[in-house]
C-alpha cells in the first residue's frame, strides 16, 4: 500500500510544472548568473531579473526588494540578526510571538546571549549592552482566534526601545492566520520594524505585501510545491538598516553573497505562479477535504478535540467567492486532540500515513509542542494531538482511508487505557 502523505506543512512535493521550469537551468543554461562576460551568464542573470519582478508582482510587493536565500530559516536569521547587528541600530528590543516557529524563537534566544554591536554610550553598564527579548502571549484555545497575538499583551510590550517585532502569519501547527494590519500600525507608531514569517501562508492565502505594511517577510519555496533550498526575504526598498549575514562575492547588492541558485529561482517563480493562479479553487478544495477529515474523525471518536481556530460549517459549497478574505485558519490545516491516547502511539499504529505531531524541526524532540502549550493546553492534551497537513495532491479517497485507519488505530489503543 502506498503511503498517504498528510504532512504538507513540513514540505510539499515539487509540482511537475515546477520541475519543467527548473530543468533548463540545470543543463543547457547552467551558467552562473554572476558571469557577465558571456551570453549564457547574461541569460541566467536576465532570467533571475525576470523572476524577481514576477515574484514581487505576485506577492504584491512594489515597495520591497527580494533577497534570495536558502529558505525561510535563513531569511528569518537575516531579518533578525541583520537588523540587530547593524552598526547604526540603537534599539535593543525584540518582540516575538509565543506561538512562532522555532526558526524565530531560536534566533531570539541566541540574540539574548549576544552583546550589542550598536553604538555604545560611555559609562554604559554591561546589562545595557545586551539585547532584550519579549515573548507575546497568544489567544488561548477557547478563542475563535486561538494562537493569534493577544493585542492587549502586544500593546503593553511595545515601546520605543523595540527595534523589531516578529510574528507568524500562518501557524505551522494549528493553522491560525494572524491579522497583521493592527500590529503593523502599532509597530510603525513607535518606529519599530515588523517581520512576518509568512512561510506557511504564501501560496495558500491571497497574500499582498502592500496590504499588510510589514517591513520584512520570510518564505520558502518548498512549502508551496517548489524545490527545497530556495526561499526569500522581502526587504523594504530603502533597505532600512540591514547588515548582511553571509558575505563573500557581493551578490544580491551585497545583501546575501553566494552564487545564485538559478534552477531554484526559476522553480520558486513557477511554483508561485501556479499557486496564485489556482489559489481560489485549491484553497476551497483543501477546506472541503480538511472538513471531511474532521467530520469523519469527529463522528467516530467521542470527545475528539479541535486545536486552533474553528473550522467553518460543514459541507462548504464549491468556490463562489475568491479567497480574498482570510479566514482564521490555513485551508489545509487540521490539528486534533485524541482523548486518552498519545499522538505518537497513534502515529506508530498507522505507518501507512505520513503525519506528524507538530513541526518537522521538533519531530525528534519529545517535549510537548510549545504552540499547543502557548494556547493553554496541558502536557497530556498536547501529547495527545496530531497535525494533518492536507495538500494539492491529496484525494478524497486518501482522506477517507486516512480517517478509517486513524479511527481503527484509536479504537485499538483505547482498549488499553482506562
Ligand atoms: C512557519 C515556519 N517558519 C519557518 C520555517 C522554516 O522553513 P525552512 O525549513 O524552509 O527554512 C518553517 C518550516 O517548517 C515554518 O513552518
Amino acid at each position: 500500500m502506498q503511503e498517504i502523505y498528510l504532512d504538507n506543512h513540513a514540505t510539499t512535493r515539487v509540482d511537475s510544472r515546477v520541475i519543467e521550469a527548473m530543468l533548463p537551468w540545470m543543463n543547457d543554461e547552467f551558467a552562473n548568473a554572476g558571469s557577465h562576460t558571456h551570453g549564457s551568464g547574461r541569460r541566467a542573470a536576465a532570467m533571475v531579473e525576470q523572476c524577481t519582478e514576477r515574484i514581487l508582482g505576485l506577492l504584491g510587493a512594489p515597495n520591497h526588494e527580494l533577497v534570495y536565500t536558502s529558505g525561510a530559516t535563513e531569511s528569518i536569521n537575516l531579518a533578525i540578526f541583520g537588523t540587530f547587528s547593524h552598526p547604526k541600530q540603537t534599539r535593543r528590543g525584540l518582540l516575538v510571538g509565543l506561538a512562532d516557529h522555532r526558526a524565530v524563537l531560536d534566533c531570539a534566544k541566541r540574540l539574548k546571549t549576544l552583546e550589542c554591536s550598536g553604538p555604545k554610550l560611555t559609562g554604559q553598564k554591561l546589562s545595557d549592552q545586551s539585547y532584550s527579548v519579549g515573548y507575546i502571549k497568544v489567544k488561548d484555545a477557547a478563542s475563535q482566534q486561538a494562537g493569534a497575538i493577544d493585542l492587549e499583551a502586544f500593546q503593553e510590550a511595545l515601546n520605543d526601545k523595540v527595534a523589531m517585532v516578529s510574528v507568524i502569519l500562518g501557524n505551522n501547527e494549528i493553522g491560525t492566520l494572524q491579522n497583521i494590519e493592527p500590529l503593523a500600525q502599532a509597530c510603525h507608531n513607535v518606529g519599530a520594524l515588523l517581520h512576518i514569517d509568512a512561510t506557511q501562508a504564501i501560496g495558500k492565502i491571497d497574500f499582498r505585501a502592500e496590504d499588510i505594511q510589514a517591513d520584512f517577510i520570510s518564505f520558502s519555496a518548498h512549502k508551496f510545491y517548489g524545490p527545497k533550498g530556495i526561499g526569500g526575504l522581502l526587504v523594504p526598498k530603502d533597505r532600512l538598516r540591514l547588515r548582511p549575514q553571509i558575505i563573500g562575492g557581493g551578490q544580491q547588492n551585497n545583501l546575501r553573497s553566494g552564487t545564485l541558485n538559478t534552477p531554484g529561482i526559476a522553480g520558486m517563480c513557477r511554483a508561485l505562479e501556479v499557486a496564485t493562479e489556482e489559489l481560489p479553487i485549491e484553497a476551497q478544495r483543501l477546506r472541503i477535504l480538511r472538513n471531511r477529515l474532521w467530520d469523519r474523525l469527529f463522528e467516530s471518536i467521542a470527545g475528539l478535540g479541535l486545536n486552533g481556530p474553528p473550522i467553518e460549517a460543514r459541507a462548504i459549497q464549491p468556490a463562489q467567492s475568491p479567497a480574498r478574505s482570510w479566514e482564521n485558519r490555513l485551508p489545509g490545516n487540521l490539528n486534533v486532540r485524541f482523548p486518552k491516547v498519545e499522538g505518537q502511539s497513534l502515529m506508530l499504529k498507522v505507518p501507512q500515513l505520513a503525519l506528524s505531531s507538530g513541526s518537522a524541526c521538533s519531530s525528534s524532540d519529545p517535549s510537548p509542542s510549545h504552540v499547543l502549550q502557548a494556547i493553554g493546553l496541558n502536557d497530556e492534551e498536547a501529547r495527545s494531538s496530531l497535525r494533518f497537513g492536507i495538500g494539492r495532491f491529496n484525494t478524497t479517497q486518501e482522506i477517507d482511508e486516512a480517517a478509517d485507519r486513524i479511527v481503527a488505530a484509536y479504537n485499538e489503543l483505547r482498549l488499553f487505557v482506562a
